[in-house]
Order: C-alpha cells, then sequence, then structure tokens
C-alpha cells in the first residue's frame, strides 16, 4: 500500500483518542493498582513514573515514528526501514506480531470478565451478594465456561469495530468512547474521595516504602509501564503508521503517557480508598477488582449504580484496548498475506478465541495444568509482560536508534526541539536498552 491510499486518523482529536484509547486499558484499572498494592504502593508508583518517562516515552516515539515513514505494520516497517531488507529485524517484527496476539488472548478474557460484573450490576445481582460471597462468586464464574461465552462476546464487539476500519470504526469508536471514560474516572474519584478514611488509601498510594523495593520492583514497575504504553510489540507502529504527515510524535506521545499515567494513578484514588475505607486487604492480586470491589460496593450507598459505572469504565477501557491489538494482527495480515480486511480480522480472531478459550478454562477445568506453578493465563501473562514487550521495547529502541538512517528518524521527530531530538535518540541508543537489559538479568540473577 503506498502513502497516498494508505487509511489516516482524520482528525488531531482521533489521533490522540486512538493512542490513549489503546494505552488505558486493563493495564491502568486491573493491573497497576494490584501491582502497586504488592510492590510497596508509592515505591512502585515512583519508579513507575521514571520507567515512563525515561523508558517509555522514547520507545512510544520509536513506534510511532516507524510506523509513519514506513507506513506500514513493525513486520512490514522493520522490513522497510532497515538496510537490506532487514532479514533478521523482521523476525523482530514477528515477535511483536505473535506477542500481540498472545496479550489478546489473555487480554480478552479479563475484558469478558467486565462484561459478565456489568451484567451482573445492571441486574443488581452482583451488589445483592453481601459480605465474602463476592470470592466464591468469582470463583464460581470464572470456572466456568460461562466466561468462555463472554470473552466470545467481547471479541465479537470488537471485531465489528476493526471490520469498519480505520476512521470509521477505530477512530470512531474511539471518539466517542474516550471522553465518556474520562468523565466516568472524575465521578467515581469524587465519590471514593469522599468516603471515611479516604486519606489512608491516598497514603497508600503516594507514600513511598522503599524497603519493599527490590529488582522485581524495579522489573515489575518497567513490565508495567510497557504493559501500560502498549509498547514493544507494534500496536503503536501500526497507530503511527495512520498518522497524518503534521501529526508531532513527540508531543503526541507525551500526551499519551501522562494522559494514560494519569489515568492509573485516578484509577488508584478511585480503588485505594474504597478498599482502606471497608477495611480489605489492597495487596490482593489480580482479583482485586473483581472480588474485593463487588464486596465494597455491596456495602456502598447506591452500590448498585456504583458499580455499573465502574464496570461501564472498564469495559470501555479494555475495548479501545483490544481493538488496538487485533489491528495489530489484521493489518499484518493484510500486508503480509494480501488479504482483504474481512478475512484477516476472522484469521486474527480466530487465533486469539482458540488460544483465548485456554486461558478462559485456566481458572477451572483447566487449572491444575502447571508449570512451575504458573497457569496457562499466569504463563500469557507473565512471558507476555515481563519478557515480550520489554524485550520488543529493547529491539524497536535499538532498531531506531542504530538500525534506521539517522535523517530519517530526525526528520520524523520534528518540529520537536533540537535538543529534545537528540536526547530522545541518545535515550533510544544506549538508557533504554542497557536498562532493560540490566533489569532482565538482574531478575535472572535473583
Ligand atoms: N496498554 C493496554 C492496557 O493498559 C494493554 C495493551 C498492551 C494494549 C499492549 C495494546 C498493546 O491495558
Amino acid at each position: 500500500m503506498t502513502e497516498d491510499n494508505r487509511p489516516k486518523f482524520s482528525t488531531k482529536f482521533g489521533v490522540i483518542a486512538a493512542t490513549v484509547g489503546s494505552a488505558v486499558g486493563l493495564g491502568n484499572i486491573w493491573r497497576f493498582p494490584y501491582e502497586a498494592g504488592a510492590h510497596g504502593g508509592g515505591a512502585f508508583l515512583l519508579v513507575n513514573l521514571i520507567c515512563v518517562v525515561l523508558i517509555g516515552i522514547p520507545v512510544v516515539c520509536a513506534e510511532f515514528l516507524m510506523g509513519r515513514s514506513s507506513r506500514r505494520n513493525i513486520f512490514g516497517a522493520m522490513s522497510s526501514l532497515a538496510p537490506r531488507g532487514g532479514k533478521w529485524w523482521r523476525l523482530a517484527g514477528f515477535l511483536g506480531v505473535a506477542s500481540g496476539t498472545l496479550i489478546l488472548s489473555f487480554y480478552a478474557v479479563v475484558a469478558g470478565w467486565t462484561l459478565e460484573y456489568l451484567f451482573q450490576s445492571v441486574t443488581g445481582n452482583l451488589t445483592a451478594a453481601g459480605v465474602r460471597e463476592s470470592h466464591t462468586e468469582f470463583s464460581a464464574f470464572t470456572a466456568g465456561w460461562r466466561c468462555v461465552f463472554w470473552t466470545v462476546v467481547l471479541l465479537a464487539i470488537n471485531a465489528m469495530v476493526v471490520l469498519r476500519g480505520v476512521q470509521k470504526g477505530i477512530e470512531k469508536a474511539s471518539n466517542l468512547m474516550m471522553p465518556l471514560l474520562f468523565v466516568l474516572l472524575i465521578v467515581m474519584a469524587v465519590n471514593s474521595l469522599l468516603l471515611p478514611g479516604a486519606d489512608t488509601g491516598l497514603r497508600f498510594l503516594f507514600s513511598p516504602d522503599f524497603s519493599q523495593m527490590n529488582s522485581a520492583t524495579i522489573l515489575s514497575a518497567l513490565g508495567q509501564a510497557f504493559f501500560s504504553l502498549s509498547v514493544g510489540l507494534g500496536t503503536l507502529t501500526v497507530y503511527g503508521s495512520y498518522f497524518p504527515a503534521d501529526t508531532r510524535i513527540v508531543r503526541s506521545a507525551s500526551i499519551m503517557a501522562g494522559l494514560d499515567t494519569m489515568v492509573a494513578i485516578i484509577a488508584g484514588v478511585i480503588i485505594f480508598p474504597a478498599v482502606f475505607s471497608f477495611g480489605m486487604e489492597p495487596a490482593a492480586g489480580p482479583q482485586l477488582i473483581f472480588e474485593v470491589l463487588p464486596d465494597i460496593f455491596s456495602q456502598m450507598a447506591g452500590g448498585a449504580v456504583w458499580s455499573t459505572l465502574f464496570f461501564l469504565l472498564l469495559l470501555i477501557a479494555s475495548l479501545t484496548s483490544t481493538i488496538s491489538l487485533t489491528e495489530v494482527g489484521v493489518a499484518f495480515c493484510v500486508e503480509r498475506w494480501h488479504m482483504s480486511r474481512p478475512k484477516a480480522l476472522a484469521a486474527t480472531i480466530g487465533f486469539v478465541t482458540f488460544f483465548g478459550i485456554f486461558c478462559a478454562l485456566s481458572f477451572g477445568p483447566l487449572s491444575s495444568l502447571t508449570v512451575s506453578g504458573m497457569t496457562i493465563f499466569d504463563i500469557f501473562d507473565y512471558v507476555t509482560s515481563n519478557i515480550f514487550l520489554p524485550l520488543g521495547g529493547m529491539l524497536v529502541s535499538i532498531f531506531v536508534g542504530w538500525i534506521v538512517d539517522s535523517a530519517t528518524v530526525d526528520y520524523e521527530l520534528r518540529p520537536a526541539p533540537r535538543f529534545l531530538r537528540g536526547m530522545i535518540v541518545f535515550l533510544l541508543r544506549y538508557l533504554c536498552p542497557l536498562a532493560i537489559l540490566a533489569v532482565f538479568i538482574n531478575n535472572l540473577l535473583g
């Protein structure tokens, strides 16, 4: 496809809505609070912020510019931007596409849970459950085939949007959903702040406890930054390939990272005051949102309304992210294998549904199928977030820092001031790959 007939986002707002939509998702509202809860609250937040600014933003810029200058998906971008067709670099691109599909497989399962919880909230069942039954209900729900059903429903909604293409599907859906998401976030945060004892939750979130900090905290904070910013697997490359020529890459990357981090912090502000106010455990792990929050909603005044709003928020956040993940596979199939968009979509969704079912069943029928204590779901989550994404991020930074023609990089980063462009290239060349490597090695030895 040439530059001219490739679809593009039609407005500046569309660019921001789509990229922030990809970034803001379960990673902010589901993953960030339990990771922070498990790794010393504020200490985790601080390390996460450093990772976002020094490593995240440069890699986001790198992905955007790879997409825009090549007008291709990550596989095609790595082949066309590397000298001599980038035989080896294409493999890195392929790793990106593969990890996108794997992430989507477990991500769609959790996003499917939000559909069930939204449904239960609207019908009033969720908040009628009463204290401590939420735990049993969550286990019963995730152990059964019902959660497979919701995974499939979620993927179907997702497919309907992606089928309509870049402007009428992705951009339009993001333009509608992102403003609603911010309104919901603010309303819910105000409600949490008004709860008695909210300050204990805020102190937990914001005061760093450095005694909890070790190499695992740093790896998790980096993994979280990558996961949350959607970097390392080509999502942002494919979105970058739809940027109009006048989109300012550094500015867009900074706005995206800023809003993404803000949403994670607001999610913390919604969740921790409520957790402490109702005397619950902050380090409840991946179940924090699905077990602890329903208990809280069932004791809160107007709980059914709050739980409906909360799970609607979570659904919107996860949909805009699954859309971007699906587009990675779709763009790859269209460009590499010349499939039509509907066929490429069917292939991607078919693949994801297959793996998704295994992930969904790992809470029930397949729960005994484990490797060193991890279920299939845990393996997908761990391997993609802690290995594939950082590895992908490292390859992207080396690629743009060292391999892509530096005049192209500089041109794409304009009109950012010269100092900033130089700084980004410096970080991509040295700090990003070395920091990611150091965290890896440290974790392997530790
Ligand atoms: N950034 C998304 C989130 O925070 C997840 C995601 C990861 C989406 C990688 C696309 C690519 O939920």
